[in-house]
């Protein structure tokens, strides 16, 4: 399977692009700047340069799978939560479907659920979070949108919790990219919205148990 990796040179992103590297999938890391190509391309991946501020519909087309982790992160205003986070996501839906490329995993965040729930400092951005999935599940894709809680930089376990309710909570972007990695795997993630947190259960069998 071809995977393109929206957010490749991100945390997650580059982690998600290290652990496909070695499988039988061809990796396709998008990044916005050339320099960032070597690091990528040195785990296997072939990249590709493109900004979600323009058109991306060539780059979606030539994949089998998409892994949306692009972010426009804490330190940028508002107008750029609106043109990555929300209108780049829906572009990218939009492309999928016109190319008949099936399946799309979105990575979300556990308040998108309920944008009001979340800290009034980000609550935009999980407005633009909540709007990108629902135009998700409102689409043909197979998609798998996976809301973690708060990310952070810890160890990898490979242990989670996973489901629609299941509180709030911290989890490491080593095991977010671990859960990706399975979640293309796993069909039973097929047209599946849930949380994940640290947790006591192996990623495949919590995946399983959806
Ligand atoms: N932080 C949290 O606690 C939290 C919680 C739940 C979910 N999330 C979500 O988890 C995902 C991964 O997070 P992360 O920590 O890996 O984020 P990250 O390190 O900030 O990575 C985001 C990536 O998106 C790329 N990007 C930004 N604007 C772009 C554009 N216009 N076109 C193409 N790429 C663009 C960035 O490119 P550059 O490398 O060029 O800057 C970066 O590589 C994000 O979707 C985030 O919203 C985060």
């Amino acid at each position: 399977m071809r995977v393109l990796v929206i957010g490749a040179n991100g945390k997650v992103g580059r982690q998600v692009v290290a652990l496909l590297g070695p499988t039988h999938h061809e990796v396709l890391a998008m990044v916005r700047d050339p320099a960032q190509a070597s690091a990528l391309e040195a785990t296997g991946a072939r990249a590709v340069v493109a900004d979600l501020e323009e058109d991306v519909t060539d780059v979606v087309s030539e994949t089998d799978a998409v892994v949306f982790t692009a972010g426009s992160g804490g330190s940028t205003g508002g107008d750029k939560t609106l043109l990555v986070d929300l209108w780049g996501a829906i572009k990218t839906i939009r492309a999928a479907e016109a190319a008949g490329v099936k399946r799309y995993l979105m990575v979300s965040a556990i308040h998108a659920a309920d944008p009001d729930q979340g800290r009034p400092a980000i609550r935009h951005y999980m407005v633009a979070k909540a709007l990108a999935d629902e135009r998700l599940e409102q689409s043909t894709l197979d998609y798998a949108i996976l809301r973690p809680g708060r990310l952070n930089d810890g160890p990898g376990t490979g242990l989670i919790r996973a489901g629609e309710d299941i509180g709030y909570g911290e989890i490491s972007r080593a095991d977010v990219a671990r859960t990706i990695v399975a979640t293309l795997e796993c069909e039973n993630t097929i047209r599946r919205t849930f949380c994940i947190l640290a947790g006591e259960t192996p990623i495949g069998e919590a995946l399983a148990r959806l």
